[in-house]
């Protein structure tokens, strides 16, 4: 069976954001062999591609020429191997019901990532990340199809070159893949990582995968605004890394700053530290503001547009580098 091909799609609502878009052409294929085929049309007919997750993590353009693409494959299965288990995934499945579903069978190594919006096959592009775990810490391996010859490959973790927020689906292979599923490998022995912020104090003794993603659902529903309420792609910006030079002069004029330091020397900061030390946190300029519980969160009010959005991006990153001299990424891809 053939994808449908949907014309003038309306994809506002696909994406957390709330940007007004349209994609000339849709389609959601639910199989590796829809997808193929969509890919070779598009080839044949030089139709420019833009893939699409959750949309959780995305700017869109009023208007997406060509086909977008939002793979549809749902499947998700266990492999048992000893005390490990492999989950294979395809890249339309949901990440934060897996998760749960994961943790209500017992098995640890996704718990800390409860409640990140988006599909799975985003997940490896950012290598999502919270509460002291990365994607990159439990990937085994991610699969891909190459856009313009349709082949599959498989890449290790190692080949994905994960940083933080980071991958090669954000550098050599952006525009050339589309990420089809991944494997996951999950433990069935007990390994807790409640070292970050307070989540230790936040789960009761004996903690189990289940309670800890409870916990970890609690604190970013305290925290983070619901995108279904209020329009927003969790952060937006990178929290920085600086030179060790740079974090200690920081340290010298604010010594409350929260910071993180490196394996490799360098030293991570707290973007919404940092914004929200230079008064902005609740700080509103038209359709767009600064999340008043979470600086590192900007929030759409409705009637607003992907330029007016990192214009007043710009202007929240300009305030902190003429504060600090900390230069502020963007966290959320353009598409
Ligand atoms: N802080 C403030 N004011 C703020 C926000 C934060 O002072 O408005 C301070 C906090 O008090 C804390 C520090 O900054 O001392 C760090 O804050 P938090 O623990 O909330 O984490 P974050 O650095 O703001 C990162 C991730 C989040 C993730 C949390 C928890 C990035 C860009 N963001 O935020 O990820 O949930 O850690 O692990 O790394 C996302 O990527 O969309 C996201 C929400």
């Amino acid at each position: 069976m053939s994808s449908t091909i949907l014309l003038e799609q309306e994809l506002t609502q696909a994406n957390t954001l709330g940007l007004p878009c349209r994609a000339e052409r849709f389609a959601a294929p639910a199989t590796l062999g829809e997808l193929r085929d969509l890919l070779s049309l598009a080839q044949d007919r030089d139709w420019p591609l833009t893939v699409l997750g959750g949309g959780s993590n995305l700017i869109l353009p009023e208007r997406l020429p060509g086909l977008a693409i939002q793979p549809a494959l749902r499947y998700w299965w266990l492999e048992s191997q000893d005390n490990q288990t492999l989950v294979h995934v395809g890249a339309g499945v949901e990440w934060h019901p897996l998760v749960m579903a994961l943790a209500r069978r017992g098995l640890w190594g996704v718990e800390n990532l409860a409640l990140i919006p988006g599909h799975c096959g985003a997940a490896p592009i950012q290598n999502i990340g919270a509460y002291g775990v990365e994607l990159c810490d439990v990937v085994a391996a991610v699969q891909v199809l190459f856009l313009d010859t349709g082949r599959p490959v498989t890449l290790t973790p190692e080949e994905c070159a994960f940083g933080y927020r980071d991958s090669l689906f954000k550098g050599e292979l952006q525009g050339r893949v589309v990420i089809t599923g991944l494997t996951l490998r999950l433990s069935r022995t007990p390994q807790p990582r409640l070292a970050y912020g307070d989540l230790a104090q936040r789960v009761t003794a004996n903690p189990t995968p289940l309670s800890i993603a409870e916990a970890v659902c609690s604190i970013r529903r305290e925290k983070l605004p619901d995108p279904a309420i209020l329009h927003n792609a969790g952060s937006f910006f990178k929290n920085p890394v600086v030179p060790p030079g740079q974090a200690q002069a920081l340290l010298a004029t604010s010594p409350d700053m929260p910071y993180f330091p490196l394996k490799d020397g360098h030293v991570k900061l707290a973007a919404g530290w940092l914004i929200d030390q230079c008064g902005l946190k609740g700080w509103r300029q038209d359709h767009f503001g600064v999340h008043e519980r979470q600086a590192l969160v900007l929030v759409h009010f409705g009637g607003g547009s992907a330029d007016e959005l990192l214009a007043f991006a710009e202007q929240v990153a300009a305030i902190v580098a003429d504060r600090f001299g900390v230069v502020l990424e963007r966290e959320p891809r353009l598409a």
